[in-house]
């Protein structure tokens, strides 16, 4: 049994296609999820919506949509300077601003966690646990250096034990690692990836084994339609280069 993992798509339709299209050519991944942030940042929030919608894909909500969802006063995403933070502020009222009312109300219906039983509910394990940042919160950044103490804790939180998945996003850098029989995944970002490559990422999970194994995918997308509807609207120009360089800012 093959799952796709799907996170951090923010409102790049695009990417989203690209990793669609993908997927269809491989017959042999049974089940996708998304793991949440459809939207803010990219042009296309209710269109990314309705793909997801259309398509039937099941998921979670990201800070981005549960903030959007509820009117909070901030998207809840991290900046590292007070540029990025006049940029992040100026997305979040784009993203309001933008969605329709139908759109808004479907993100807040998304749940904040997702247990999947990739061999059937009528067997102990594995579990597939999903949630956007971290079982404790979805603004929670889950990066590839937090501790073994960390990871524990967060296994911990969910119920999770040996043979178990974890897999989150949020950071927008894909990574993995096992700890005492628990899979950590970090799928990292469809539509805004930070990690140096600018192409749609995701992860398939592969349940087939003895043990889970993870395959990280990277996908060319059309960047160029990206950032002429970036530069087109009235979102921060710097976005499409930030999208162009897969996660860096300009100086
Ligand atoms: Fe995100």
């Amino acid at each position: 049994m093959k799952i796709a993992l799907i996170s951090d798509v923010h409102a790049n339709l695009p990417a989203l296609q690209a990793v669609l299209d993908d997927l269809q050519a491989r017959p042999d991944v049974g089940a996708v999820y998304h793991l949440g942030d459809l939207v803010g940042y990219a042009p296309w929030p209710d269109e990314v919506v309705n793909r997801i919608r259309v398509e039937g894909i099941p998921g979670i909500a990201g800070n981005y949509d549960s903030t959007t969802a509820t009117d909070y006063k901030h998207c809840g995403c991290r900046y590292e300077d007070p540029r990025q933070e006049e940029f992040s502020h100026l997305s979040y009222a784009w993203t309001r601003e933008h969605v329709s009312p139908e759109t808004k109300a479907w993100l807040g219906t998304l749940p904040f966690r997702l247990d999947v039983r990739p061999l059937g509910g009528h067997l102990a394990s594995p579990t597939l646990i999903l949630v956007h940042g971290a079982p404790t919160l979805n603004t929670l950044y889950w990066t590839e250096d937090r501790s073994d103490d960390f990871c524990r804790k967060m296994a911990e939180r969910v119920g999770a034990g040996s043979g178990d998945v974890i897999a989150f996003g949020h950071t927008h850098k894909p990574w993995h690692r096992e700890l005492e029989g628990v899979l950590f995944v970090n799928t990292g970002s469809v539509g805004r990836p930070k990690d140096g490559d600018w192409r749609a990422g995701y992860v398939i999970l592969d349940f087939g084994a003895e043990e889970p194994t993870v395959e990280v995918v990277r996908v060319e997308y059309d960047l160029e339609r990206a950032r002429k509807a970036i530069l087109k609207s009235d979102l921060p120009d710097d976005f499409a280069e930030y999208l162009a360089t897969g996660g860096k800012p300009a100086g």
